[in-house]
C-alpha cells in the first residue's frame, strides 16, 4: 500500500476524472473513493486514461450505508468494480458500522466471500470504533487488513491505534488534515512548520507517517497536491512529536460512528438502550 493516499470525499462527480488525473500526474498511487461519494466512475476513467500500469495503482472503495447485508453489499461491490473499470478492487471497506442497523457482521461475511471470489484483493473496515471492531473479530476468523478512522493531531485515537498494531491492522487516517480548519493554524503546528521551513499541512502529514499511519489527503489545488506528497525530505524530532501530541483531545470533526447515519446528531447518546446498541 502506498504511504499516502489521495482522498475524494466531496469531490463532485463531474470534476472527479480531472482532479484524480491531476493527482495521479503528481504521483499519487493510492486513490480512495466510496460508493457513497458518487464519484467512482470518474476515478475509473482517470485510472484508465492515466497510462499507469494498473498494478502500480491501489484503488479503495467502501460499501455504502444503504448496501449493508449479504446480497446488497455483494451487488454493490460488483457495481463498484464496473464503475472503477477494475477487474479486481485492491481494498474494499465497510464505510460505517451502523450498529443501530446491526448488519455489519453479515456485510463482513459478504466481503470475505468477494475476497475468495477474487473480485476484491483485501477487505477492511472504516469508522469502526474499538467496540465495533471487537464484534467483527468475535464473529469472523478473517482479520480486517485496514481500519480507516478519523485521525489527526486533534483526535489522535491512540488506544485504537495501539489495538490495530497488536492485531496487525493498518490504520488509515481519514480527515488527515483535520478537515483543513484550525488544526493547520494551531500554534504548535505552525511553529514546527517554521522550524523545518515547510507548510503546516506537511507537518501534519509527517505526524501521520512517523506514527505509522497511512493518511488520506485530498485537495483540489494542484499546488497543494504537490505539497502534500513532498513530505519525505524532513523528519520531526521526538520533541516536535511530543509538542504535536499535546494537541490531542476530543477533536472529532466527523460524525459519531455509534449513531451515523441512523440518528440525528442532536440525539447522539440519548438512547436508553445505548449500551446494548453499541
Ligand atoms: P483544498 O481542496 O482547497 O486544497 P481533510 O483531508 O482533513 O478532510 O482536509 C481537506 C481540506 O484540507 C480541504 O478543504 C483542502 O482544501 C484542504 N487542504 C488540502 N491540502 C492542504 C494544504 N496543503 N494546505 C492547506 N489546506 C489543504
Amino acid at each position: 500500500m502506498p504511504p499516502i493516499g489521495f482522498g475524494t470525499f466531496k469531490v463532485p462527480a463531474e470534476e472527479t476524472e480531472g482532479i484524480v488525473s491531476e493527482a495521479i500526474g503528481h504521483g499519487y498511487r493510492l486513490i480512495d473513493t466510496a460508493q457513497g461519494y458518487g464519484n467512482e466512475r470518474g476515478v475509473g476513467r482517470a485510472v484508465a486514461r492515466s497510462g499507469i500500469a494498473r498494478e502500480e495503482l491501489f484503488l479503495t472503495t467502501k460499501v455504502s450505508n444503504d448496501a449493508h447485508g449479504r446480497v446488497a453489499s455483494k451487488d454493490a461491490v460488483r457495481r463498484s468494480a464496473e464503475a472503477l473499470e477494475a477487474e479486481q478492487i485492491d481494498l474494499v471497506l465497510i464505510h460505517w458500522p451502523r450498529p443501530l442497523q446491526g448488519l455489519a457482521a453479515e456485510t463482513w461475511d459478504a466481503l470475505c466471500e468477494l475476497k475468495t471470489e477474487g473480485i476484491v484483493r483485501e477487505i477492511g473496515l472504516s469508522n469502526f470504533t474499538g467496540r465495533h471492531l471487537e464484534r467483527i473479530l468475535a464473529h469472523s476468523a478473517e482479520l480486517p487488513a485496514v481500519n480507516q478512522i478519523e485521525c489527526h493531531p486533534f483526535y489522535a485515537q491512540t488506544a485504537q491505534r495501539r489495538r490495530h498494531e497488536q492485531l496487525g491492522i493498518v490504520t488509515q487516517s481519514s480527515s488527515a488534515l483535520g478537515r483543513g480548519g484550525d488544526l493547520l493554524s494551531a500554534p504548535a503546528v505552525v511553529e514546527v512548520a517554521g522550524e523545518h521551513g515547510v507548510a503546516p499541512a506537511q507537518v501534519v502529514l509527517r505526524w501521520h507517517l512517523q506514527n505509522g499511519l497511512v493518511p488520506l489527503v485530498k485537495s483540489t489545488s494542484p499546488e497543494r497536491m504537490r505539497q502534500n506528497l513532498d513530505v519525505f525530505g524532513f523528519e520531526l524530532t521526538t520533541q516536535q512529536l511530543a509538542r504535536l501530541a499535546s494537541l490531542d483531545g476530543d477533536g472529532r470533526r466527523g460524525p459519531d460512528p455509534d449513531y451515523f447515519p441512523d440518528e440525528e446528531p442532536e440525539r447522539y447518546g440519548q438512547h436508553k438502550e445505548k449500551e446494548q446498541i453499541r
